[in-house]
């Protein structure tokens, strides 16, 4: 038998032990933080978790810590932003633990259980609004939203739908070429393609034009991504993609200068709202492009400059191709919407995010402080948006 459902609370970080509030103030949100996860980004996921905790308003929010261990599982953690922070390249990790976590069995309720072995279910009290910091596969990608339609709890960021397209590079591009977005020319290498028949995929890759990237169509920061120069590099870099994804895209590699938006959602009925944008320059040229090392391992040769150093017009379709990124794939809450401006002033969508980088350090909430929005203003927004979503539909 559940045990009684207790006051709306905070608890102790990884006990099962509930703790009422003690001065007797209202009722907060209670929010909670989800991230770790399946994917390859799991110790990105956990970094970002590192910087919201730090910056949540404690005073305004009840905070529930759940990471998710690489395996899959549940886990009531640590409450503690350090032990979430990436520290001399060590990446950090969920690890299971006693406290496993049951979300609400059905619409009727928003009850949080936790159940350790050999015990009964043990009630923390209810959940009002989850923040998914989750990035990749089986987080990012609609599977745990999903999840939360089918109980009724709102949550921050894309829906089912949104998310699904942003994570898969092929759906996404086919869905913004269908729109009028400017991408770049690609393939698709679905499983087994290329070992059926490596001499006309080579051939049709060849066409595209080197140098091309091969990359996983559903991965991020990075992983798993080759910038292939010559045909002898092909095996290879399809191979590496693989190992994330056995569906692989070959694109067309674009010189041009990389520069990010963020988009934040509005409430139901208003347009959302675009950041001024950023540049990334990649400045030591080992890393070939913006790899995972020079994202979280080598930071001091990428510049992140915001706002961008672009002519006014230009930054004017940046921003408005940013807005019909979001729109195009349906997307809510948050996104970061990536481009190349080439040296004639073209501007090509490069990919959508819709759980972009969050540390206080990352991108999007730097062009959001550019933009004068804080790190702890932009949380609460976030929270602020997801709380006011309408269920079911939208
Ligand atoms: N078509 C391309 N032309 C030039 N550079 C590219 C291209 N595609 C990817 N890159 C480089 O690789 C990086 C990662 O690729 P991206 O598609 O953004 O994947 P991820 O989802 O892993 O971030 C980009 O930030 C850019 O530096
Ligand atoms: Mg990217």
């Amino acid at each position: 038998m559940p045990q009684p459902q207790p006051p709306r609370t905070s608890h102790a970080a990884g006990s099962t032990e509930p703790v009422g509030p003690a001065d007797g103030s209202p009722v907060r949100p209670r929010v909670l933080l989800l991230f770790g996860g399946r994917s390859g980004e799991h110790a990105v996921s956990c970094a970002t978790a590192g910087g919201v905790l730090r910056a949540i308003d404690r005073a305004k929010y009840d905070v529930v810590a759940v990471g998710i261990t690489p395996a899959g599982q549940w886990v009531l953690v640590e409450d503690d932003p350090d032990r979430w922070s990436i520290v001399d390249g060590r990446l950090p990790e969920v690890t299971d633990g006693p406290a496993h976590v049951l979300l609400p069995q059905s619409t009727a309720g928003r009850g949080l259980q936790v159940l350790a072995p050999d015990t009964v279910p043990v009630a923390i009290g209810d959940v009002d609004v989850v923040f998914p910091l989750l990035h990749g596969p089986f987080g990012e990608d609609g599977t745990v939203q999903g999840m939360l339609d089918l109980i009724d709890l709102r949550y921050v960021g894309a829906g089912v739908l949104a998310s699904a397209v942003g994570m898969d590079k092929h759906f996404m591009k086919l869905v913004l070429a269908a729109q009028g977005i400017p991408i770049a020319p690609f393939m698709v290498l679905r499983p087994g393609d290329f070992a059926r028949n490596p001499a006309g995929c080579t051939q049709t890759i060849e066409a595209l034009g080197l140098p091309v990237f091969v990359k996983p169509a559903r991965a991020g920061s990075s992983l798993g991504i080759s910038k292939v120069s010559s045909l002898d590099d092909l095996p290879a870099a399809i191979a590496e993609a693989q190992r994330h994804d056995p569906k692989v895209i070959v694109e067309v590699g674009v010189v041009g200068r990389e520069i990010e938006c963020a988009v934040l959602g509005s409430v139901e009925g208003e347009r959302p709202r675009v950041s001024q944008p950023g540049e990334i320059v990649v400045t030591n040229s080992e890393h070939g492009f913006y790899d995972f090392e020079a994202k979280y391992l080598d930071e001091a040769s990428v510049e992140l400059t915001c706002p961008a150093d672009l002519p006014v017009e230009v930054i004017a379709r940046v921003r408005d191709l940013a807005l019909r990124t979001f729109e195009a794939i349906g997307c809510e809450g948050l996104a970061r919407v990536d481009v190349f401006v080439t040296a004639d002033q073209q501007v090509i969508v490069n990919e959508i995010n819709t759980m972009p980088g969050f540390t206080p350090f990352s991108m999007y909430p730097r062009m959001w402080q550019e933009s004068g929005l804080s790190y702890p203003d932009l949380i609460d927004e976030l929270l602020q948006l997801a709380l006011s979503r309408r269920l079911g539909l939208r």
